[in-house]
């Protein structure tokens, strides 16, 4: 689907009817979620994307106050993603409830407060650059959303194989749905203001290349994030669907030809987690 203005993309966007609506949730067989086994080192996985979904609300807070946050289109967009996003995290947070795996009430603000100074000292500065940099930095944001959107969706993937569970299947089946229309509101915005200037397309890559980590690193301890990528990419059939659904798309973007990136840093995590377990 090829989009010439940010215009088409929201209005496209905004014609996809929601996939995890109250319907879709009551009609979950929640109460038959213990009768199948969870093999438990998905709980720590399950926990990471819950609390990186409910994070989505702190970046879009941050995302806000720079020029990429204040376009109109983008922020129409970001309203309904982030709403999406909290929706997410809600969910597998019941799911691993009536799987027996309690957690705190007032999770959401467990979460916001175990992040580290160094993440919020961090976000703060790259704030203020991006400002510095002003528009001319809406491709970049816009090209890490779409890496983001890939690389998880890539990650509810393997978890739905991987864990194998019927309903919480069902559940990632809603989720994948969703995630997918945010990869392609990120992507299509990313192509077309990619396009713009050569400047652009080497700053957005020079930033990806040099900056990028896997979602929520930074937010969760290292040792968090590297369990659950382990744990979701091990072996070459988990590289191999990571290279051919994210980084091989990635390559697609105006001037991202020929970056590996994200096939290397979880490639690196991996095999170095691997030898240390
Ligand atoms: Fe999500
Ligand atoms: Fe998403």
């Amino acid at each position: 689907m090829a989009f010439e203005t940010k215009r088409e993309v929201l209005e496209w966007y905004e014609k996809q009817p929601r996939t995890l609506t109250k319907e879709f949730i009551d009609n979950i067989n929640w109460k038959d979620i213990k009768n199948y086994p969870l093999d438990e080192k998905f709980v720590p996985v399950l926990l990471y994307m819950r609390d990186v979904e409910a994070l989505t609300d702190m970046y879009y807070e941050e995302l806000r106050r720079t020029p990429t946050g204040k376009d109109p289109i983008i922020s129409k967009f970001m309203e309904r993603w982030s709403n999406e996003e909290q929706t997410h995290g809600e969910i597998l947070n019941r799911f691993l409830n009536e799987a027996g795996i309690e957690t705190e009430e007032k999770w959401q603000h467990q979460v916001r407060k175990a992040v580290s100074t160094y993440y919020t000292i961090n976000n703060y500065l790259i704030t203020s650059l991006t400002n510095l940099v002003g528009r001319r930095f809406t491709a970049t944001h816009m090209t890490f959303g779409a890496i983001h959107e890939m690389s998880t969706t890539q990650g509810y993937r393997r978890l739905k194989e991987l864990a194998d569970h019927p309903i919480l299947t069902q559940i990632l089946d809603g989720i994948i749905r969703e995630e997918s229309a945010h990869t392609n509101f990120y992507r299509s915005v990313a192509r077309i203001e990619l396009g713009n200037s050569e400047t652009t397309r080497k700053l957005a890559r020079f930033i990806v290349k040099n900056f990028w980590t896997p979602v929520g690193s930074g937010a969760k301890t290292k040792k968090e994030s590297d369990y659950t990528i382990a744990t979701l990419f091990q072996g070459s059939e988990g590289l191999e669907s990571l290279d051919r659904n994210v980084s091989q798309r990635i390559q697609t973007l105006p001037g991202f030809d020929g970056i590996t990136k994200v096939s290397d840093k979880i490639g690196l995590i991996v095999s170095q987690h691997t030898l240390t377990v």
